[in-house]
C-alpha cells in the first residue's frame, strides 16, 4: 500500500515496462497475459504513423513483416506486403535459383521511371529474349533495344514476343526509332511522374515512354501503368515501402548452410548473398530457431564483412546475452521468438523457450543498449498482440494471420463446405524435408539419426486478400494507440502501461454470454 500513498493510483497498478517486468520476473509473460492501461489522448486513431526505422538503409511504412515461411512467402505475398509498406521474407525452401526469380518478382514489379532498363539488341533472337524473361522471372516483356553505344535503335513491344516469333531476330519485330515515343532528360525535371503522367493523357494510346539523352543514348522508361499506381499511391495514407530507386522492396531468408564435413560453407553463402543483392535484395534474414548459436553468429559476420551497407536481420532469441551476440556479429535488426507460433512445438519438444512479452523485454533492454531493432516473431493471433508488441519491438512478423491469404503460395482446399489453406512449421517433418532441416541445426541428407519436428503441419481458413488482413490489422493498431495518445510507434513504446490480466480477465476481454451472428468483418 505504500506504493499507493506515495504515488497515484493509476502509476501504482498500471506500470511501465521496466517496472512491470522486473515485478514479474518470476514469470513468463504472452500477449494474453496482460494489456494495456488507456492514457490522456489527443490522438485521432487516423492520425496515427506507423512508420519504423528497422536499419540505417531500411524502414517500414507500416511496421509488419510477413514470415519466411514456405506457406507464406513468395512473390505474390511480398508484393502485397510492400504495396502495402510492409515486408515479405522470401522463405529458402526452394532452389536458389527459384529464390531469385521470386524476388526479381517483386524488385520488378512497379517501378515508376525505370532508370536502367533492361535492354536487348537488335541481333539477338525472339526465342533468347523469352529464355531471359523465364530465367529472371521479369513481368514484363517490352524492351528498348540499343546498339552496342546505347543509342535508342527501337522498341520491342510485348505482343511480339512470343514463341510463335521465336526463330525471328528483335531487328525484324521492333517498332522503329522514329515510331518510338522519347522524352529528353533534361525535359523530366523534378516530377517526372507528372510529365509522365500528362504525356501519357496528351497521346492517346502510348503506353510507354524512353527517356534519351541529347546523343539519343537511353536513360529511362517509364510505363503508363506505373504511373496510374504511383499516382494512386500517392493519395494513400500509407504508402508503399520503395527502395531509392522506387522499386518494392523485398527480403529473403538466407540459411547458415554447412559442406559435406559440417563446417560452414562460406563461399556459398557469399554466392547466394551477392546474387540477392545484384538482384536489388533490401534486407537478408539468417533465420534459424536458435540465433544464439555459432553457426548463425558466424553466417552474420562472413555477410556484414562482405556487404557493409546491407541490412541483416537474424535470430531467432529469447535472452539479452543472445541480442548482444548477434549485434556484435553484424546484425541488425533480431528476431525475437523461440516456440510462440501458431504451428510451433518447440517448447514442447525441447522444452524450451520463452512466452513473448517476457522475451521482448529482455531482448528490447538489449538492444535498445546496442542499437539495433527487434521483430516480434511469432503467436500474433490479432491486431491487439501487435499494439502489445509494438509496445516493446520495432516490428512483428507474421505467419499465420497471413498463410489463409490469396496470395500466400498453396490452393484453397474444401473441406465441410470451408475454405482452406495449407500452413505448416518450418520445423515439421514436411518442410524440413523440403529444405528447411538446416534452420532447425538438422542435415537433411542425415537418415541416420532421428529427427524429431518442431512444427506441424496444419489449415487455415482461406481469409481473402492480403489487403483486407492488413487493413484490419492497421485499424487496430491505429486504434490501441489512439487510445494510449500515441502519434507514433515511439510514442507507443514510450508511453505503454502495463497490468497482469487474470484467466477470468481474459475471458472478460472476448465477447461472452452472447450468441454472436457475425466473428468477422
Ligand atoms: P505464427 O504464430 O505467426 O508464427 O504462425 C510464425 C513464426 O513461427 C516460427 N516458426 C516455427 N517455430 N517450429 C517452431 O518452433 C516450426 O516449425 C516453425 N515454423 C515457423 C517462425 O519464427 C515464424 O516466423
Amino acid at each position: 500500500m505504500a506504493a499507493i500513498r506515495n504515488s497515484s493510483p493509476d502509476e501504482a497498478f498500471y506500470r511501465g515496462s521496466d517496472p512491470f517486468f522486473t515485478a514479474n520476473a518470476e514469470i513468463g509473460l504472452t500477449f494474453d497475459d496482460v494489456t494495456l492501461a488507456t492514457l490522456y489522448s489527443d490522438v485521432l486513431p487516423s492520425q496515427t504513423l506507423l512508420d519504423s526505422r528497422l536499419s540505417d538503409h531500411l524502414r517500414l511504412n507500416i511496421p509488419i513483416v510477413s514470415a519466411d515461411m514456405d506457406t507464406v512467402t513468395e512473390s505474390r505475398l511480398a508484393i502485397a506486403m510492400a504495396l502495402n509498406g510492409g515486408l515479405g521474407l522470401i522463405h529458402y525452401n526452394m532452389p536458389e535459383k527459384d529464390q531469385l526469380h521470386e524476388v526479381s518478382r517483386v524488385k520488378y514489379h512497379v517501378q515508376g521511371l525505370i532508370q536502367d532498363p533492361i535492354k536487348v539488341s537488335p541481333d539477338q533472337m525472339i526465342g533468347d529474349i523469352l529464355r531471359l524473361i523465364d530465367e529472371k522471372g521479369f513481368g514484363f516483356s517490352t524492351f528498348p533495344v540499343v546498339d552496342h553505344q546505347e543509342k535508342l535503335v527501337g522498341l520491342l513491344s510485348g505482343h511480339v514476343v512470343k514463341p510463335r516469333y521465336a526463330s525471328k531476330k528483335v531487328s525484324e519485330a521492333l517498332t522503329p526509332r522514329d515510331q518510338v515515343r522519347t522524352v529528353s532528360r533534361g525535359e523530366l525535371g523534378n516530377d517526372p511522374i507528372a510529365i509522365a503522367d500528362k504525356f501519357f493523357t496528351e497521346h492517346v494510346g502510348i503506353h510507354k515512354l524512353l527517356v534519351v539523352d541529347d546523343d539519343d543514348r537511353l536513360h529511362g522508361l517509364i510505363t503508363m501503368s506505373d504511373v496510374e499506381k504511383i499516382t494512386q499511391e500517392r493519395k494513400a495514407q500509407f504508402k508503399p515501402a520503395r527502395d531509392s530507386q522506387f522499386r518494392l522492396i523485398c527480403g529473403a531468408a538466407v540459411s547458415a548452410t554447412r559442406n559435406s564435413c559440417g563446417e560452414l560453407d562460406r563461399e556459398r553463402i557469399l554466392s547466394h548473398v551477392s546474387a540477392l543483392v545484384e538482384r536489388g535484395i533490401d534486407v537478408i534474414a539468417v533465420s534459424t530457431a536458435h540465433g544464439h548459436s555459432k553457426g548463425v553468429g558466424d553466417t552474420v559476420r562472413v555477410v556484414r564483412d562482405a556487404f557493409p551497407g546491407l541490412p541483416i536481420i537474424a535470430g531467432n532469441v529469447t535472452s539479452a546475452a543472445g541480442v548482444e551476440y548477434l549485434a556484435d556479429c553484424g546484425a541488425n535488426i533480431i528476431k525475437v521468438g523461440q516456440g510462440p507460433g501458431s504451428i510451433c512445438t518447440t517448447r514442447i519438444v525441447a522444452g524450451v523457450g520463452i512466452p513473448q512479452m517476457t522475451a521482448l523485454y529482455v531482448c528490447s533492454k538489449a538492444a535498445a543498449a546496442k542499437g539495433v531493432s527487434i521483430l516480434a516473431d511469432g503467436g500474433i493471433t490479432k491486431s491487439g498482440d501487435i499494439v502489445k508488441a509494438l509496445s516493446l519491438a520495432q516490428g512483428v512478423i507474421c505467419g499465420g494471420m497471413f498463410a489463409g491469404c490469396t496470395e500466400a503460395p498453396g490452393e484453397v482446399v474444401e473441406i465441410g463446405g470451408k475454405l482452406y489453406k495449407q500452413y505448416r512449421g518450418m520445423g515439421s517433418l514436411a518442410a524440413m524435408k523440403s529444405g528447411s532441416a538446416a534452420r532447425y541445426g538438422h542435415d537433411k541428407a542425415d537418415t541416420t539419426r532421428k529427427v524429431a519436428a518442431e512444427g506441424v503441419e496444419a489449415l487455415k481458413e482461406a481469409c481473402g486478400p492480403v489487403d483486407r488482413v492488413l487493413a484490419n490489422l492497421i485499424g487496430g493498431i491505429q486504434s490501441g494507440m489512439g487510445y494510449l495518445g500515441a502519434g507514433n510507434l515511439e510514442q507507443l513504446r514510450e508511453k505503454a502501461r502495463y497490468i497482469r490480466v487474470s484467466p477470468a480477465g481474459q475471458r472478460e476481454a472476448a465477447p461472452h454470454d452472447v450468441v454472436e451472428l457475425k466473428t468477422k468483418s
